[in-house]
């Protein structure tokens, strides 16, 4: 499939819009600064998935994230701005992630990932 390009600056803060790309949501995420601030203070060590906890914004771009929008259990879309960890929960089974999209409680085995994009500039992403 061809790269999706997605103008950011309609996007407010704690917005979080579907996009699609190679028929897969994904989904894109302006964080507030308490959100920031918030998941920073996160210990790695809380966290069901540890892996690449570091790499989950593109330095220099912490208000974005942009991770696939179906849960790492069985593939159910987790509703937004829902459950005790300021991100999503997954209405099939519970699982719950943070608003960088870390699984924070399971059964969900895996963070939700992210898809290979890049910044074009401060308000364009390209994904793919
Ligand atoms: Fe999300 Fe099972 S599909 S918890």
């Amino acid at each position: 499939g061809a790269p999706l390009e997605v103008d950011l600056s309609p996007i407010s803060d704690g917005q979080i819009i579907n996009v699609f790309w190679r028929g897969k949501l994904i989904f894109v995420r302006k964080l507030t600064e308490k959100e920031i601030t918030d998941m920073k203070a996160v210990p790695v060590s809380q966290l069901i998935d540890p892996a690449a906890a570091d790499t989950r914004v593109k330095k220099g771009h912490d208000q974005w994230l942009v991770v696939y929008g179906n849960c790492t259990h069985l593939g159910c879309v987790p509703i937004g701005h829902s459950g005790n960890f300021e991100g999503w929960s997954c209405p099939c089974h519970g699982s719950q992630f943070d608003a960088l999209g870390r699984v924070r409680r399971g059964p969900a085995p895996t963070n939700l990932p992210i898809p290979p994009y890049a910044f074009q500039s401060d308000t364009k992403i390209r994904i793919g």
